[in-house]
């Protein structure tokens, strides 16, 4: 975890397309916030969630979808997920991690 930021994929955070139709979203959690803030995916596609903490255990929920996991120092968490149509999506972080906990968050887009 200390050196999530000089490790692959987490050195590169963002989208990346991986195939037709597949992308990868690599995320990083810290307190308190996501790296990227903003996420632009397209609909209609597969889109495989890795994130990870820098720090403390955080959540990693999309509201309104079954996007819900944990992001444990050390580990990595994988998830995949289609978003069936265009919109503007919270990820907020669901497990208590300290003072700015209700202030993490950041912003799914889906074109
Ligand atoms: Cu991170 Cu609550």
């Amino acid at each position: 975890p200390a050196n999530v930021q000089g490790t692959p994929p987490f050195d590169h955070p963002g989208v990346h397309q991986t195939g037709p139709g597949q992308y990868e979203v690599d995320v990083i959690g810290f307190t308190w916030g996501f790296i990227p803030a903003e996420i632009d995916v397209p609909a209609d596609a597969d889109i495989t969630f890795v994130a990870t903490s820098m720090d403390v255990i955080h959540g990693f929920e999309i509201a309104g979808t079954r996007v819900n996991m944990m992001l444990i120092p050390g580990q990595v968490s994988r998830l995949t997920y289609r978003f069936t149509g265009p919109g503007e999506h919270l990820l907020l972080c669901h497990e208590y991690c300290g003072l700015g906990h209700q202030t993490m968050h950041a912003k799914v887009v889906v074109q």
